[in-house]
């Protein structure tokens, strides 16, 4: 099958970055990611990237005198590594309309809660975690989904519930979660390059 191109967005350490890499060169999923693109210049991700001498590139609103001049070379950077889909690996800034309408429907997020809960600004990595021990639910879980406007907010493609334990602190909490995004995501890449994904509304069909 014809590989898919894939740009990467991340902030931070990249390990879902990781995952979707070995993923891709174990030949499990049918696509290949061109760039890694990161706001923050000493992201761990970008290393990742050069370790596999895929392009990683800092690309920072501060860089730009407009959010929409940001947007234009974000754009114009994932269009000319041929970028198909855009997935977001821990990623911590908002995709503007800009960017949503250029790749509409075809960005991805993942996300350690289950959305609805526990999403939306200010939600993200261990806060997520503490908000649910805070909250005493029992299940939390994770949740792909494709990105529009808002944080955390676009229609769901995959989720998974994880026990939260009476003995769980945010840490341990996100230890038991991060394996399964590492092996969810790559799954919900796969849904994708083989074109099963379909959006209705809020409603994704993967069949
Ligand atoms: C992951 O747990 C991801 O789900 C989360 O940030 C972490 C990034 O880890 N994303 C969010 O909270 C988005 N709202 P990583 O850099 O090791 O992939």
């Amino acid at each position: 099958m014809r590989k898919i191109n894939l740009g990467v967005l991340a902030s931070g350490r990249g390990s879902n970055l990781q995952s979707i890499i070995d993923a891709t060169e174990r030949g499990e999923v049918d696509a290949e990611v061109r760039i890694v693109i990161s706001n923050n210049s000493k992201a761990y991700a970008l290393e990742r990237a050069r370790n596999h001498n895929i392009a990683a590139v800092h690309l920072s609103h501060k860089q730009f005198e407009s959010g929409d001049a940001f947007d234009d070379a974000l754009i114009e950077m994932l269009k000319k590594h041929g970028v198909e889909l855009v997935v977001l690996a821990g990623y911590m800034k908002l995709i503007s309309p800009k960017v949503c309408e250029a790749y509409r429907h075809r960005i991805l997020n993942i996300h350690p809660a289950l959305l609805p809960s526990f999403g939306g600004k200010g939600m993200y990595g261990m806060h997520v975690h503490e908000a649910v021990i805070e909250s005493g639910a029992k299940i939390s879980g994770l949740t792909v989904h494709i990105v529009d406007e808002q944080y955390d907010h676009g229609p769901i493609v995959l989720q998974k519930t994880v026990p939260v334990r009476d003995d769980d602190d945010p840490d341990s909490l996100a230890a038991r979660i991060l394996p399964e995004e590492h092996k969810m995501y790559p799954e919900a890449i796969q849904l994708f390059a083989e074109g099963k994904i379909r959006v209705e509304g809020r409603r994704v069909y993967t069949t």
